[in-house]
Parts: C-alpha cells; structure tokens; sequence
C-alpha cells in the first residue's frame, strides 16, 4: 500500500498544467541578451571533447567506422559497407564483455542479485522520503529552462508528422540542486544500489555521478517507440513523484534484449541498409517486428506508486509507455555520463586490481 503523502509541487505542477500548459514552454526572454558567460577554468576541459565531435561530424562515413568504433557517440555503422558485416555485432559484444567487468568488484553475497540486473537491464527500489525533494521541484521550474531532451513531438518514423496533444519539458536541476537531490535519495537507498548502477552503466559509478531533470511529460512522443539508445551499455534512471499505472506513460523495458548483441545488430544493420536514418542512430521497432520482438523478449511495464525508482540499461530496447491519462506524467529523470568502451575498459580494470589488492 502507497504509505506516501502526495507532493505539494508536484500537485501544483498538475494544476498549472490544466490551467495554462503555455508556462511549461521554454522562454524566450524579448529583448533581453543572454548574459555573457564567464569563462571558468573548467571550460577548457570541454575544448578536447568539442574536437572530438567536430572531428566525427566531419568525418567521411567509412572514417568514421573505422576511428569511432568503440565510441559511444557513434550509435550505428555509418556506411553500408559496414552495416553488411557483423561490425556492429562485434562491437556490441566487446561491450557487453567489457561491461561484465563491472561486476567483478561486486561483494560474493549480493552477486546474483547484481548478475540479474546486468542480465534483465534494470532494477528497481522504493524511495520513501520523497517530501524532502518538494522545495527542489519547486524551485527547478522556476530558475531552468525547459527542453525536449529528445522527446519530440512526433514519431522517428521518417514522415514528421506531429503528434496531436503532444507535450514534454525536461528541466535540469542545478549542481547545487543535485548534490541536494542525491543527498535526500542516498538516505533511502540500499547498500548495494551502487553495484545495481555500475551493472547498468557498464563501468563503476555511484549516485554522486547521477544528475537529474525534472520531466513532465503529456501524451505521445518520439520515446513511445521501441528503440535502444545506443550500441553500449547506458544507464538511465526513472523516480516516480506520482502514482503510475498502465496508461500514464510508465517506463516499458524488453527483458534481457542488451544482452542480444546478434538480434539488436541485425536491426541496426537492416536500418542502415533501408536508409532509415531516423531509426539508424537509436534504432527503432515497429510493426510486425515489434510484435516479434515482444514474444522474443519479456516486456516489463513498470507501473508503481509515486517513489518507484527505476534505472535501466538504456541500451536494451525500451519506451515510454502509452498516455491516456487527462494528467501529465512527472518524474525525475536521470542518469550517469554514457562512457565509451575504452574508457569502461580502463575503469573496470583499475577496479578488478584495486580489488584483488584489497
Ligand atoms: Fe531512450
């Protein structure tokens, strides 16, 4: 039974939303110019970064299979003569091997719980002092911007069409802001949640490496569609603020599909061979393929009072669940930086002999 009290902001959210849904759109400030901002040493840390995507971006497409690789921004074999060998299943499998390395540091008595979460590609718990988190939701809508984050209002499906009713606005808490978060959530969390996330994630982090937005999301959008996120291991995390049940746009996640490094190649190398590009880079089911991999796989829909924490391996295949509630759904959505396959390789391996040191 659902112990908690309902949140203040997140009911004040509801009803704002019902009056005027305008509020929830990014601002554009008239006549006002962004403030300048101050460069901060650790703005030249984004310098190396900002040539690496400049660089792929400009890359010719066969170049790019062959430098980007085991890179986590290259999401699918960009030319068709890769996407006609295993290339893509190849490097699909170095992750999942590279990222089964995270479970080497796990404690004897909890690892198979954390082998199941690697395996399935999620885990889920309760948190039950989610009251602590009301003054943060209230201020998040107030100081930040909104954005999509990738949730457009219209299916990748190639014919742009827009989806009617569609709504979503990611804001992003502060620095500040997710210290506090992280601070409220660790209190309720188990000792072990640590190892459930590195699982996912495919290297070892912890909850201070997790930041969070603050969703609010209305009907359909392009995450109603069945896709991985990318070729490697990405953890991504859901915190109900509401009680969500079948059809209010619960996370939907296929069992054990990351693990599958043949049957999720094949559909990234099918959309790339049928030039669809919407689909190629996160790639997509639908139809009689979607039905299929339904059978294939066990579909999760994880329904659950507000509370419900649920983090997920993002490169498995998952959704948002359908919409057909008059309110929006709201959550803190979540997640550790996508790593590349070297790098998880470097981290798990530092682990493993800090481990058999220890
Ligand atoms: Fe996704």
């Amino acid at each position: 039974m659902n112990q908690l009290k309902n949140l203040i902001g997140v009911e004040k959210i509801e009803s704002m939303f019902a009056e005027d849904i305008e509020y929830f759109y990014p601002r554009k400030e008239a006549g006002k110019k962004k403030p300048k901002r101050k460069l901060r040493i650790e703005h030249l840390y984004w310098i190396p970064s900002l040539i690496y995507s400049r660089t792929y971006s400009i890359l010719p497409r066969i170049l790019k299979d062959i430098f980007f690789c085991l890179s986590i921004i290259h999401k699918s074999p960009s030319s068709k003569l890769f996407a006609r060998t295993r290339y893509d299943e190849l490097r699909t499998l170095i992750d999942i091997k590279i990222s089964a390395l995270a479970l080497k540091r796990v404690r004897a008595n909890t690892l198979d719980n954390v082998k199941e979460t690697f395996s399935s590609g999620s885990y889920t718990t309760n948190l039950l002092n989610l009251s602590e988190l009301d003054t943060l939701i209230n201020d998040v809508i107030n100081y930040a911007n909104p954005s999509h984050a990738g949730a457009r209002p219209y299916f990748k499906d190639g014919k742009n069409k827009k989806i009617e009713g569609s709504f979503s606005a990611y804001y992003t808490f502060s620095k500040k802001d997710i210290k506090k978060i992280n601070l409220i959530i660790s209190k309720g969390l188990d000792e072990d949640f640590n190892y459930h996330l590195s699982a996912l994630a495919g290297y070892k982090c912890t909850l201070k490496d997790i930041s969070y937005s603050l969703s609010i999301v209305y009907g359909e959008n392009s995450n109603s569609e069945m896709h991985q996120d990318t070729y490697a291991s990405v953890a991504k995390g859901f915190i109900y603020l509401q009680d969500v049940y079948d059809g209010n746009s619960p996370f939907e996640y296929l069992e054990g599909s990351y693990l599958d490094a043949t049957y999720r190649s094949n559909q990234t190398n099918k959309a790339v061979l049928n030039n669809d590009l919407h689909s190629s880079g996160s790639t997509r089911l639908r139809g009689q393929e979607l039905q299929e991999a339904v059978k294939k796989y066990k579909l999760k829909t994880f329904t659950g009072s507000k509370g419900l924490f649920v983090l997920a391996n993002t490169a498995g295949y998952h959704r948002k669940g359908a919409h057909n509630s008059d309110k929006p759904r709201i959550i803190l959505a979540c997640g550790v930086k996508r790593k590349g396959v070297f790098s998880k390789l470097i981290i798990n391996l530092l682990q493993v002999i800090k481990f058999k040191e220890t």
